[in-house]
């Protein structure tokens, strides 16, 4: 009975979506909001049964809070999160959305702690436009983890460091192109060193736990002469003072350059180059469990730095829903978080750049090393 006035009501949605998609530059969760306020009732609490699934969420993932305020603030956060899960549940059925390990922050704490990437889209000096390749003959199907160009899954932690994840993995990768060893290479370095600036946009700067972008920090990859191991300057989380030792330099970067925003141009230089990083709208991921993420409105605002490192002709979706070629992105959550820490998103004719992610990659050669 739930399930058909659930379903009911989606199919009454469905115009709107479509009319909201032409909105694409509002924010989803404040839009989504509007548009699902009149689905959601207040009568939720009952069928989501909160206080069941917060007990379930605080044993899962350890969580206490220091005082009763807190837990009872934690409580009406996790609440608003449960609807929050439903609406986008509804909003993108192809991918599993329910309780994570954030579903006691706000989306505001989750931003100013998970994402970090600052959104100008300004390039750098040296940065150039990565030549227009072939796109036939591409691949199917295609997985740098299979040709082993990709280190396990880390965690950034409680910092906006995800831009230094998404650069370390693309040039970790351009390194295993270049001299067939994988190395795991130090975040914490363009965390503590990386100052670079956006030359035309005053205090647009890398800055650690503050947040950051890729082609700032390629930028200053190639200045600083490259990037130490993950095991010389471990990763802490913490904005800290620079203790880079240039004798340690494991990886350095040849040149960097920006992809066109064209979903068969990014294929093509992920399979000829290796891993991309790109930046992506993360609106979906605080919520996502699993599957492909296919929404049927997400904003183009980038607010988080990941690593493309394949894509997938089409995966299982639920009934009703065709099967979806889809990215295969590696995130910086730990392997706890979404398909063992990727993201599942779906790309193809009918996605559109869905939730930006054609709009900001870039591709870095790496220097071959002689050791
Ligand atoms: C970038 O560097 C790689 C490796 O050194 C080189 O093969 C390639 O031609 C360079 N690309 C550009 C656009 O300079």
């Amino acid at each position: 009975m739930e399930r058909l006035t659930l379903f009911s009501l989606f199919l009454l949605l469905i115009p709107y979506l479509c009319f909201a998609e032409a909105l694409s530059t509002v924010d989803p969760d404040d839009s989504d909001d509007l548009l699902i306020r009149q689905v959601v009732s207040d009568g939720e609490d009952h069928i989501l049964n909160a206080e069941n699934h917060f007990s379930l969420f605080k044993s899962k993932y350890g969580k206490t809070y220091a005082t009763q305020e807190e837990h009872d603030y934690r409580f009406s956060v996790f609440k608003a999160n449960l609807r929050r899960a439903k609406r986008h549940q509804l909003l993108d059925p192809s991918a599993v959305h329910g309780v994570t390990k954030f579903s006691d922050l706000t989306p505001a704490e989750f931003r100013r702690n998970f994402l970090g990437l600052k959104s100008r889209l300004k390039l750098p000096a040296d940065a150039q436009k990565a030549p227009i390749l072939p796109t036939n003959n591409l691949p199917d199907d295609f997985d740098w983890r299979e040709k082993g160009a990709v280190t396990g899954v880390k965690n950034q932690g409680s910092c906006g460091s995800c831009w230094s994840f998404s650069t370390t993995g693309a040039l970790e990768g351009a390194h295993f192109l270049a001299t067939g060893e994988l190395v795991s290479l130090s975040e914490q370095q363009l965390v503590d060193c990386d100052h670079e600036c956006d030359p035309e946009e005053r205090g647009a700067c890398d800055e650690g736990c503050n947040g950051g972008l890729m082609n700032s920090a390629f930028e200053y990859t190639l200045k600083a002469g490259g990037l130490v191991r993950e095991e010389d300057y471990p990763y802490t989380g913490r904005n800290g003072q620079c203790k880079f030792d240039k004798s340690k330099i494991a990886a350095s970067v040849s040149n960097f350059s920006v992809i066109s925003v064209d979903e068969d141009q990014v294929a093509a230089n992920l399979v000829k180059n290796g891993p991309l990083a790109v930046g992506i709208n993360a609106v979906y991921m605080q919520t996502y469990i699993g599957g492909v993420s296919c929404p049927y409105l997400c904003g183009k605002h980038l607010d988080h730095g990941v690593l493309l490192v394949g894509y997938g002709a089409s995966a299982y979706a639920a009934i009703r829903f065709k099967e979806k070629p889809y990215w295969i992105i590696k995130n910086s959550w730990g392997e706890s978080w979404g398909e063992n820490g990727y993201y599942h998103l779906c790309r193809g004719p009918h996605a559109h750049n869905l939730c930006g992610v054609d709009s900001m990659v870039s591709t870095v050669a790496a220097v071959h090393i002689n050791k």
